[in-house]
């Protein structure tokens, strides 16, 4: 059957986060109480994604398999490729196209990080899109849409291009960091040349799908948190939201341990298992919570 295989692109330099990130992949840096992986992870287990590949630079693949594994532990399937230099968001689709296979495609990039009470709703929308061969694109609003591939849309809100960071930007709305893809942009992306600055640009893959009127694009500007935490700044401000929404609402975001048991990946005795290896800190306890109120 054809499904749908999950990418999670954690390569890149990072380099807006020096020194940070001399030691550290940027997309294990701490976000509040969990790595910043463990965010765009959750948006593929909640899309129904359970194989997952996870591209990183060759210096931080251990650090990644150490933290996640083979994903057996969650129920899941998680492999590893590598990067060797940063060419660009789109060689991703190249790196994994024997992991795609014959199959549809999300790829997200991990340091990508979205919250929404609705993000179900929206995810199964992309899915039933693959039904007639179309791709989907989550458009965010910014105040810094120069640095971004930015969306003009017509007064009926329909795409009538895409520009990869415009000096005079047409809009505020930009592409955020998850596309769904059908299997055909395996062939679309081994015809894509590097750009003027030497990169495969996802702006390319998402335009050539637009030109053959094949893309759709779903708004989160209105009721979903997004931060693309490249910056000192973002970095804290999405450490402070998540504490912040955790307190108030006593419940995690992103708790990979909660999605995969509450999904039937995992049983009671496994997630005891997890919760019980984490039990000194207070989300190895919110784990053991969760197993005394089922
Ligand atoms: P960027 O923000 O373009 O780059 P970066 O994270 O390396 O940061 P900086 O500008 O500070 O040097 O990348 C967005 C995400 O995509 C980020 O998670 C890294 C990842 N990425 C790769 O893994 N490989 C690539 O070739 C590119 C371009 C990005």
């Amino acid at each position: 059957m054809n499904t749908t295989k999950g990418i999670i692109l954690a390569g890149g330099y990072g380099s807006r986060l020096y020194p940070l990130t001399y030691g550290v992949s940027k997309q294990l840096i701490p976000v509040y109480d969990k790595p910043m992986i463990y965010y765009p992870l959750s948006i593929l287990l909640i899309a129904g994604i359970k194989d997952i590949l996870i591209i990183t630079k060759i210096e931080d693949n251990s650090s990644f398999r150490k933290l996640l594994g083979d994903g057996k532990k969650y129920g899941i399937n998680i492999e590893y490729a590598i990067q060797e230099t940063p060419g660009g968001i789109a060689e991703a689709l190249i790196i994994g196209a024997n992991f795609i296979d014959k199959n549809n495609v999300c790829l997200i990039l991990g340091d990508n990080i979205f919250y929404s009470e609705k993000m179900e709703i929206y995810l199964s929308k992309a899915q039933n899109n693959f039904i007639d061969g179309f791709s989907t694109i989550f458009g965010v609003k910014v105040d810094n849409p120069s640095e971004f591939g930015v969306v003009e849309l017509n007064s009926d809100k329909e795409i009538i291009s895409i520009i990869e960071k415009p000096i005079k930007p047409k809009s505020e709305i930009i592409v955020s960091g998850l596309y769904f893809y059908p299997n055909n942009v395996l062939e679309i992306v081994s015809d894509l040349k590097p750009s003027n600055r030497g990169e495969l640009e996802i702006t390319d893959i998402n335009s050539f799908y637009l030109n053959k009127q094949k893309l759709k694009m779903i708004d989160f500007s209105n009721d979903v948190t997004w931060v693309d935490t490249g910056t000192y700044k973002s970095l804290i401000d999405a450490s402070n939201y998540f504490q912040q929404f955790e307190e108030n609402s006593g419940r995690k975001v992103a708790c990979i341990e909660e999605l995969v048991y509450k999904m039937g990946y995992i049983n009671k005795e496994q997630l005891t298992e997890i919760a019980n290896d984490m039990k000194s800190s207070e989300y190895g306890r919110y784990l053991l919570e969760i197993l005394k109120y089922d």
